[in-house]
């Protein structure tokens, strides 16, 4: 059908149209031609934004797997589903076809479910980008288990909290994992979120790094010896299109994570749909988006949407930079990438290290280049388009989020005129609305405000996990009848769309969403500190990093500060992860607050990021002389 694969920006605008007019009728369209229904919907669509309650595809029923998995293999059987790109570039890479995948995926929804895992359980994954990743995520829809990934790079505090918050059966997990020339010892962490988690029955482990590690008798089992013993095809379960498929947490601005729900049958439409028209993908192609599957960019489009095109997808163990620099030039060069997507601060690291690393490889196959996560700034646009894309292949910068589960502002690839530091245009069926402080929406080209999406799409979140009033507060409380995405925005004289970036207190650093109060949380722990608050500044390669203003008892004074920063950043890792970790700490006399108690961070910010020309009317302030004592003292 001529609406799944865009071609020109003239049928953007068509196409465009239509689904804004007749959204219900334009996605049932899309619905019936491209996926496998084990029974079609009742209703294609109930919203209502002041609940919120949004329901897609009411009535029908689907396995997500067989749309992924099983509808391939008598067409593209012996296809590659998935190339694994070890670490260490001297492992061979391993190619997972749709049949053995199928397999793959069978035994290991087996063994869950002699594991004792049924429908609606919830299991907690966590590992290192190896195939048992995939295979994992897809053996818990297979048996209609709620997956909950969890990112490998979290600490074991950060882990067990969010094991508890979803009561997980099970954590999956490995051995260890290779970083770069690192390990890291996965197992071990685990054990340590586990002495919180009652509700854990059974760990899985997957063997990566052959170490020994403690293995706890009957609650621990090596995944390899019940593969092993598997039967070797598993009848999908029947699952409800609202039913839950997974739940992701991303961090909020206050409080502690939010566990975000996702549906099964409006996220696979809207993944799938998304993945084949953002990055135009042919059936011969070799795609690799570079994330984690620990993270929404993983699921959607390392996962999912690609799975569900029949796509052949790279997963990639490792680092950057390792062994060298060229290490992701040398994995395009090999296996002949068409698309690829990374984030800015990845192509800004890259580009620090200059062009020599690319010059040595072939990248001569790729057609498009797609970013995310965070904004692009100019030069680190061109520097991709330039040296990387060698101008022939366009860029998206893809705007989405957690919450939308699909790619939301983007330009398609060969239709859509692209502008550096630019999302450009809405997808397909997607109503954003830039809004006043007022709550009024700004209409017309040329004007900036806060991000908000007016119609709801088939791949927005459904709820926090437990937490449904949360959900409300969050996104759909802020601007009557539309869903609040956190961001600032502008739309220029043609109606492209630019992010601004982040209007509420959630720090991007690195791609990474850091949301200041468990940071500050975290720091208030140590018993030297009075207070603390973190804002972003600037930083060439991370986009933003974190600095932190600390108040310290009276008995911290005279201790060695440097000591204290590490130590604090040390309480940091252990709660939240590396990530995390401040790139300045100031100890200060006192926080600039209002009359009411609050703490000013706009003042905070404009010193970090060393922009302290205009502060603003600091005299209203209820103790203005620290702010001074700040200026003089920063870092
Ligand atoms: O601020 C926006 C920024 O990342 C936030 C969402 O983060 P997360 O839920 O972790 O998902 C990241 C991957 C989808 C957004 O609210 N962001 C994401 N993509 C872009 C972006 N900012 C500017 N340009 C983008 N392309």
């Amino acid at each position: 059908m001529s609406n799944y694969h865009i071609k020109h920006l003239e049928e953007y605008y068509q196409v465009y149209r239509k689904s804004v007019r007749n959204p219900e009728i334009f996605w049932e369209e899309i619905a019936e031609e491209h996926f496998m229904w084990r029974k079609k919907w009742d209703n294609v669509l109930s919203w209502d934004f002041t609940k919120p309650e949004v329901k897609w595809f009411e009535g029908a029923q689907l396995n997500i797997t067989e749309n992924c998995i099983d509808r391939h293999l008598h067409i593209r059987g012996d296809k590659t589903a998935i190339i694994f790109e070890p670490n260490n570039p001297e492992e061979e890479a391993q190619h997972i076809s749709y049949r053995d995948l199928h397999d793959k995926v069978c035994r290991f929804a087996n063994v869950l479910k002699e594991q004792g895992i049924q429908k609606g359980d919830r299991v907690c994954i966590y590992l290192p980008m190896i195939p048992e990743l995939a295979i994992s995520v897809l053996a818990c829809a297979r048996i209609g288990a709620i997956h909950s990934v969890v990112f490998a790079g979290f600490s074991s505090s950060a882990l067990a909290t969010r094991i508890n918050d979803a009561t997980c059966k099970m954590v999956i997990t490995s051995d260890g994992s290779y970083r770069g020339a690192k390990t890291i010892d996965l197992k071990g962490i685990v054990d340590e979120a586990l002495k919180e988690c009652e509700c854990v029955e059974t760990v899985l482990v997957a063997k990566r790094i052959n170490t020994d590690i403690h293995m706890e008798t009957g609650r621990d089992h090596w995944l390899q010896p019940l593969l092993d013993e598997a039967y070797h095809d598993c009848v999908p379960e029947v699952m409800d299109a609202e039913d839950p498929l997974f739940i992701l947490y991303t961090s909020g601005s206050t409080g502690k994570p939010k566990g975000m729900v996702h549906s099964t049958a409006g996220y696979m439409v809207y993944s799938a749909y998304t993945f084949k028209n953002v990055f135009q993908y042919r059936e011969q192609d070799v795609y690799w988006c570079t994330a984690d599957i620990g993270w929404i960019t993983g699921h959607s489009y390392i996962v999912y949407g690609p799975l569900c095109n029949g796509a052949t997808t790279v997963m990639f163990e490792g680092v950057p930079s390792y062994p060298d620099f060229g290490r992701f030039w040398e994995i395009v060069e090999k296996h002949k990438v068409n698309q690829f997507y990374t984030a800015p601060t990845a192509i800004r690291a890259l580009a620090k290290e200059g062009v020599e690393h690319l010059e040595k490889h072939d990248l001569s196959s790729l057609k498009v280049l797609g970013t995310v996560g965070e904004p692009i700034n100019e030069e680190a646009w061109h520097w991709y388009d330039d040296n990387v894309g060698k101008r022939k292949a366009p860029i998206v910068d893809t705007w989405w989020q957690t919450e939308t589960g699909g790619i939301m502002i983007t330009p398609i690839p060969y239709a859509t005129p692209t502008k550096p530091t630019y999302a450009t245009l809405p997808f397909i069926g997607i109503q954003p609305a830039l809004m006043d402080e007022n709550g009024n929406e700004i209409k017309g080209n040329q004007v900036d405000g806060r991000l908000c999406i007016k119609f709801p799409w088939p791949s927005m979140a459904r709820t926090i996990w437990g937490n449904h009033q949360r959900y409300k507060d969050t996104y759909f409380s802020a601007y009557e009848n539309k869903y609040f995405t956190g961001d600032g925005a502008l739309r220029d004289e043609v109606g492209y769309y630019r992010i601004t970036g982040r209007v509420d207190d959630v720090i991007i650093v690195s791609g990474h969403n850091l949301g200041t109060a468990p940071i500050e949380d975290a720091i208030n722990e140590h018993p030297a500190v009075a207070e603390s608050a973190i804002v972003g500044f600037p930083h060439d390669i991370k986009g933003n990093a974190l600095y932190g203003y600390v108040t310290l008892k009276e008995t911290g004074e005279s201790r060695n500060q440097n000591n204290l920063r590490k130590e604090i950043n040390q309480i940091i890792t252990e709660q939240i992860g590396p990530i995390a970790k401040l790139d300045k700490i100031q100890f200060t006399n006192g926080l600039p607050k209002t009359r009411s108690g609050k703490i000013m961070r706009r003042i905070l910010r404009k010193i970090a990021g060393k922009d302290t020309s205009n502060l603003g009317d600091t005299s209203t302030l209820l103790n203005p002389e620290v702010v001074q004592d700040i200026m003089d003292n920063a870092l």
